[in-house]
C-alpha cells in the first residue's frame, strides 16, 4: 500500500471530520502512505476533473472539534444508474474506476451508512480497489455495529431539545410534540426519550394507536401533572398506516407530516393545547460530542490498520467494548431497526412511558 482515499458519503453528521482525521494520521505518521481525500463522495472520483485534496496531519486544522465534513458528501443519486440533466439514465462505475487509477489509489476508505457502503462495495470492486467501510448515521441502523459515528451527538442534541421543551411546556400547561429523525429506525426517539423524560415515544418499528397516546396524556394530566412530552420519529405513520406527509415543496417531500398529525389528533383527544417541533437538521450538525470522537478516533484508525492488513471489504465496528471488523456482506442488507423487544424499549415502559401497542 502506498496511496489511499477517504471519503464521506451520504448524509452528513457531527464527527465526520474526526474520522478523516484519524485515518489520515494513523495512515501518515504510522504507516508513511500518501492520502488523498475525495471530495463529494463517489462524484469526487466520477467528476473531471477530480475532486480531491491531499491530506496530511499538518493540514488537518481543527476537524476534530468540527461538525459536517470539510471534504463534502452526496446522497444524491446512484453512480450505476445516475440521473443525467436531459431524463436519461447513465452508467458512471466506468469514470470512478478511471479516476481511481488516476490517483494511483490502493484502497478506499468509504465513511457511509448502510446505503453508501452498499454503493461504494459495488464500485470499489468494479474499480480493483480494496475498500473499507466506517459506519456514521445519526440514525444509528447500521448492522454490525452498536454504534455508529454521529449517533451519540444527535442522541444528546434531541435531550436538550427535551430540556428545553420542558420548561415552556410546564409553564403553559401544553403538550409538547417533538419530531425527531429516524427515516426507518427510532433507535434516536427511544433513545433521548428516555433521557429526555417523555411520556410517550413513537417508533416505526412499534404499532401504536390514537387511544393508547391519548389514554396515556390523559392519565398524566389526571394525576395532576400539566403538561406532557411525546417524542415521535419521523418515520412513524399515521394510525390509519398512511404516510403522514402532508405537504410538497418543490417537488420534494417535505418533513413533518407526523409530528403535526399527532399535534391535531392528541389536541381533539384529549382538549391539551399542543405544539409541535420539528428538530430536522439540527439534529445532524454541531460540534461532536466526546462520545462520537473516541468511537471516530478508534474507527479512523483500525480502518487504516485493516487496510495495511488487507482486510478489503469489512466495515469496522463497535461491538462489546472494543473495535471489530465486520465483514460488509453482513452490513449491507438494509436498515438495523429497533427490536421491539430492545432493552431500551422495555426501560420505557418500565419509566411508565407509552411505546406503542405491548404484544398481547
Ligand atoms: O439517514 C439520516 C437522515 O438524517 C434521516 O434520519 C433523514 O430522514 C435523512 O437523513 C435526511 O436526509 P437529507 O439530507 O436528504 O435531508
Amino acid at each position: 500500500i502506498k496511496t489511499i482515499g477517504v471519503m464521506t458519503s451520504g448524509g452528513d453528521c457531527a464527527g465526520l471530520n474526526a474520522v478523516i482525521r484519524a485515518v489520515t494520521t494513523a495512515a501518515v505518521e504510522r504507516y508513511g502512505w500518501k492520502v488523498y481525500g475525495i471530495q463529494d463522495g463517489s462524484m469526487g472520483l466520477i467528476s473531471r476533473p477530480l475532486r480531491f485534496q491531499e491530506l496530511s496531519p499538518a493540514n488537518l486544522g481543527n476537524t476534530l472539534r468540527e461538525g459536517g465534513t470539510f471534504l463534502g458528501t452526496t446522497n444524491k443519486g446512484d453512480p450505476f444508474n445516475f440521473p443525467m440533466p436531459d431524463g436519461s439514465f447513465k452508467d458512471l462505475s466506468g469514470d470512478f474506476a478511471e479516476g481511481a487509477r488516476m490517483l494511483g489509489l490502493d484502497a478506499l476508505v468509504v465513511v457511509g451508512g448502510d446505503g453508501s457502503m452498499r454503493i461504494l462495495s459495488r464500485l470499489c470492486q468494479q474499480a480493483g480497489l480494496g475498500m473499507v467501510g466506517v459506519p456514521k448515521t445519526i440514525d444509528n441502523d447500521v448492522h454490525g455495529t452498536e454504534y455508529a459515528v454521529g449517533f451519540a451527538t444527535s442522541i444528546n442534541v434531541v435531550t436538550e431539545a427535551l430540556d428545553r421543551l420542558q420548561p415552556t411546556a410546564a409553564s403553559h400547561h401544553r403538550v409538547m410534540i417533538l419530531e425527531v429523525m429516524g427515516r426507518d429506525a427510532g433507535h434516536i426517539a427511544i433513545n433521548a426519550g428516555i433521557a429526555g423524560g417523555a411520556d410517550v415515544v413513537l417508533v416505526p418499528e412499534i404499532p401504536y394507536t390514537l387511544d393508547g397516546v391519548a389514554g396515556k396524556i390523559r392519565s398524566v394530566l389526571a394525576r395532576g401533572r400539566t403538561h406532557a412530552l411525546v417524542v415521535v420519529a419521523e418515520g412513524v405513520k399515521t394510525a390509519e398506516g398512511t404516510n403522514a406527509t402532508i405537504s410538497h415543496v418543490g417537488g420534494e417531500q417535505r418533513y413533518g407530516g407526523i409530528g403535526h398529525y399527532l399535534t391535531q389528533k392528541i389536541a381533539d383527544l384529549t382538549g391539551a393545547e399542543t405544539r409541535v417541533t420539528i428538530l430536522g437538521h439540527v439534529q445532524r450538525g454541531g460540534t461532536p460530542s466526546t462520545r462520537d470522537r473516541i468511537l471516530a478516533s478508534a474507527f479512523g484508525t483500525h480502518a487504516v490498520d485493516l487496510v495495511a492488513e488487507r482486510r478489503f471489504h469489512h466495515m469496522v465496528g463497535w461491538q462489546n467494548r472494543g473495535v471489530v471488523a465486520v465483514p460488509l456482506e453482513k452490513v449491507t442488507i438494509g436498515a438495523c431497526s429497533l427490536d421491539p423487544n430492545d432493552t431500551l424499549v422495555r426501560t420505557a415502559r418500565a419509566l411508565g412511558m407509552y411505546v406503542g401497542e405491548e404484544p398481547a
